[in-house]
């Protein structure tokens, strides 16, 4: 019993729960890669812990990941890709009010298996056009419909006639006429399109494309064997999809905070805005800001809450006790925590202020207990690690430059000495500022053409491989910190975390070290 108790006594000494820990390193702010975390007696296998999170009332995702609201890293086929995956995307907004509508309705209206706005030829090209166009785009498909102008299904142009030797061929003579396509008419899909398509396919073997018809003969979507096949896979998966009451999948979208000549915030274009994104099936709005304990953020959220109160509503950024309290008194139910962290961020360079992440977490987190918000670690995410770490004191993380090699980001692929790269800027870029987010940095957009101390820079991350895969080795490496701590569940985990310091040799310890690498980890 006495030995029992020692052994105990030890640990604690050393590996200490969050209220010790944090309080005696005061006045040292730390982040993810100046600590540790130390195992536990468990008995649950890995695979088994469950990353279910609840952000606000009615917001809950299945992974505690949300893809940035930047304009090189969510648009529509990010937040898809997110909450398929049991996360989240906040669609930037970078764009055009329309066209930010038009994106939260791409996500809404998607059917996981069912591509809405397949890539189409035009009769009148040649054989060798679509071949340069697959070049060009780097399209990894290759059979495509053909439509004419009256938008009216022509046929299919199979991969198997792409081929140089055909080159000279128009369209119209290789490719598989109208009568020969597998079709469905729109309105037969009903409650459940993967179940009819996936019924087709076994009905009809050989076949591995049906498109999708309305009465007019207009082409509304494809299906394809493959797609139907991995999803019906994926159904035995633990990590579902991130879904609404109607069964469609969530999303999220920021705003801006534009105000009128006289200065005070623009409070009929805020709200109108918000309410055309709520009717496209926007589930949570994002006030995304440098300094969330201002003003002119709290007197937004104060008046977006006024108008929606049931809206679940995320705002910062903040990394004080005092910014947690102000935006939840605003009525924000979810805030981001984060200042100069980011991997694109200059702001502490800039303007000498911003916490490492774990100390501001800790610190709000105790304001977010008493407050009864969520917590979301924004920036400086790098590995799967760091997500453990996070979650010890957050409901969920926000990645940016973690995801933004992955084709499912806006913008094309661009090759340099043989390398493939995407571009990765901040929003608080002067390029980005100019495109619209300078309010995020409290300057004006007349200001961002001029010269403004940028806080961002631009950058360019090497493509990564698919979303998908990247998110299964994320949770993988999350799921395994939760089995070396025995927490079942995220709020075990938050319970369980006994931290401690490390050393600069401690750190380089933590890394492969001297061996010749001969392939390297994701
Ligand atoms: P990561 O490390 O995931 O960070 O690439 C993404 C987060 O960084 C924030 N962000 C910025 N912060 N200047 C900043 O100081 C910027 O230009 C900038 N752009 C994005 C943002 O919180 C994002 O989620």
């Amino acid at each position: 019993m006495a030995a029992e108790q020692s052994v105990g006594l030890l640990d604690s000494a050393f590996y200490q729960p969050a209220n010790t820990f944090f309080p005696a390193q005061a006045g040292l702010a730390l982040t993810y890669d100046d600590l540790t975390l130390s195992t536990l007696y468990s008995d649950i296998l890995p695979r088994n812990a469950s990353l279910d999170t609840e952000l606000a009332g009615g917001l809950r995702l299945h992974l505690p990941v949300i893809s940035a609201d930047m304009d090189t890293v969510t648009e529509s086929r990010m937040a898809i890709g997110m909450a398929i995956n049991g996360g989240l995307g906040l669609i930037h907004y970078n764009m055009p009010e329309k066209q930010q509508l038009k994106e939260v309705s791409r996500v809404k209206n998607h059917v996981h298996g069912l591509i809405q706005e397949p890539i189409t030829v035009a009769p009148d090209k040649s054989v060798g056009d679509v071949i340069e166009l697959i070049e060009t785009k780097r399209y990894s498909f290759s059979t495509f419909p053909v439509v004419g102008d009256d938008r009216k299904l022509v046929g299919l142009l199979s991969g198997n006639v792409l081929k140089p030797r055909y080159a000279a061929k128009q369209v119209t003579s290789a490719l598989v006429p109208r009568d020969q396509v597998q079709t469905i008419l729109e309105s037969q899909l009903g409650a459940d399109p993967i179940a009819i398509a996936d019924q087709f396919f076994t009905d009809h073997p050989g076949i591995n494309k049906l498109l999708v018809v309305d009465d007019n003969d207009e082409l509304h979507g494809l299906f394809t064997l493959s797609d139907i096949e991995r999803i019906t896979t994926e159904k035995l998966s633990q990590f579902r999809p991130a879904r609404d009451n109607h069964f469609r999948l969530l999303c999220g979208a920021a705003v801006s905070t534009p105000r009128n000549d006289d200065g005070e915030l623009d409070r009929e274009r805020i709200v109108t805005h918000i309410g055309a994104l709520i009717e496209r099936g926007a589930d949570v709005i994002a006030v995304s800001t440098a300094h969330g304990h201002s003003k002119g953020v709290g007197d937004a959220v104060a008046l977006i809450r006024e108008a929606y109160s049931d809206l679940p509503l995320i705002a910062g950024n903040v990394t004080t006790a005092a910014g947690v309290d102000y935006l939840a008194d605003k009525g924000a139910n979810i805030i981001k925590i984060g200042q100069g962290p980011g991997s694109i961020c200059t702001t502490r360079l800039v303007a000498g202020v911003g916490i490492p992440q774990m100390t501001a977490l800790y610190v709000a987190s105790q304001a977010a207990k008493a407050r009864g918000v969520s917590l979301l670690a924004d920036g400086g995410i790098t590995k799967s690690g760091d997500i453990v770490k996070a979650l010890t004191l957050a409901d969920g993380v926000i990645c940016g430059g973690l995801l933004a090699g992955c084709p499912e980001t806006p913008g094309q692929v661009m090759e340099i000495s043989g390398k493939l790269y995407k571009q990765y800027r901040g929003m608080g870029s002067l390029a980005a500022m100019k495109s619209g987010s300078a309010a995020r940095y409290g300057h004006a957009l007349r200001e961002a053409n001029r010269k403004v101390a940028a806080e961002g820079i631009e950058a360019l991350k090497e493509v990564s491989e698919n979303l998908d895969q990247l998110l299964a080795q994320l949770i993988g490496g999350v799921q395994a910190g939760m089995g070396y701590l025995g927490a079942a569940t995220l709020p075990d985990l938050r319970t369980k975390a006994r931290y401690t310091r490390i050393s600069p040799a401690g750190q380089k310890e933590a890394a492969p070290h001297d061996v010749v690498e001969m392939k390297a980890s994701s």
